[in-house]
């Protein structure tokens, strides 16, 4: 919500004062004195009237998960295990997930309670790479790459995927770069080729590389160049 109908909803002040305490700058956001009745006041935000705190801002997280194989990308399942529950209780809260991988498939997990950045980070239209490193039952051709590049038509959704890089990098090895988060998207690509996914790590999302020293089940708060990246 913009600054100035925050201040105009609390009870205690007005539209013209509002404007003129606004002009005498003594209005804080996160720490920055602002006469923009503009500034963007979000759930996340701290504001102040000179020494009054009108809003303390519930704390944004953000944070990255290395998801190990045999778990849930959803905060509740009735059978198995979810990635939340990698989680400590205290952390779990509010926190959702920013772009879900099926139960076998392991790696970079995001999760936070910022739904606005999440949604930036997962939808279609921002095109973020993910990054995947995938093997397979049989081997992988050549003429892989060009098909990866054209797209492939996915009948349900009825679309056809934007265009994929594909690096082969053995003969049942490659990295494969999506700008989507279709369903399945990864197994039904090489479905087009009747060659199963026998494994399938995500090692990135943009700019955001799963951290090296994260065993599986193991998490770490992303840093705020991270969370600046998207
Ligand atoms: N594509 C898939 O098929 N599975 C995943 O887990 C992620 C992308």
């Amino acid at each position: 919500m913009r600054l100035d109908r925050f201040l105009a909803n609390l009870p205690s002040y007005n539209r013209q004062q509002v404007r003129l305490m606004l002009a005498q700058r003594r209005v804080r956001v996160d720490g920055q004195a602002t006469s923009d009745p503009l500034t963007e006041v979000r759930e996340f935000s701290r504001v102040e009237l000179d020494q009054q705190l009108l809003q303390a801002g519930r704390p944004a997280r953000y944070l990255m998960l290395h998801k190990p194989a045999g778990c849930v990308s959803a905060t509740q399942d009735p059978q198995h295990r979810t990635v939340l529950d990698l989680l400590p209780a205290a952390l779990r809260g509010d926190l959702h997930i920013a772009g879900r991988l099926d139960f076998n498939t392991t790696g970079l997990m995001i999760l936070t309670n910022d739904g606005q950045w999440s949604r930036r980070l997962t939808q279609p239209a921002t095109k973020l790479p993910k990054h995947y490193l995938v093997e397979t039952e049989d081997e992988i051709g050549e003429h892989y790459v060009a098909k990866f590049r054209e797209g492939f038509y996915f009948a349900f959704e009825d679309l056809t995927t934007q265009p994929a890089r594909l690096d082969i990098l053995g003969p049942r090895q490659a990295r494969l770069t999506i700008v989507e988060g279709r369903y399945h998207q990864v197994k039904r690509m090489f479905g087009h080729f009747d060659n199963k996914v026998v494994g399938l790590h995500r090692e990135r999302m943009g700019a955001i590389h799963l951290d090296p020293g994260l065993a599986p089940g193991a998490f770490r708060e992303l840093t705020a160049d991270e969370i600046a990246t998207v």
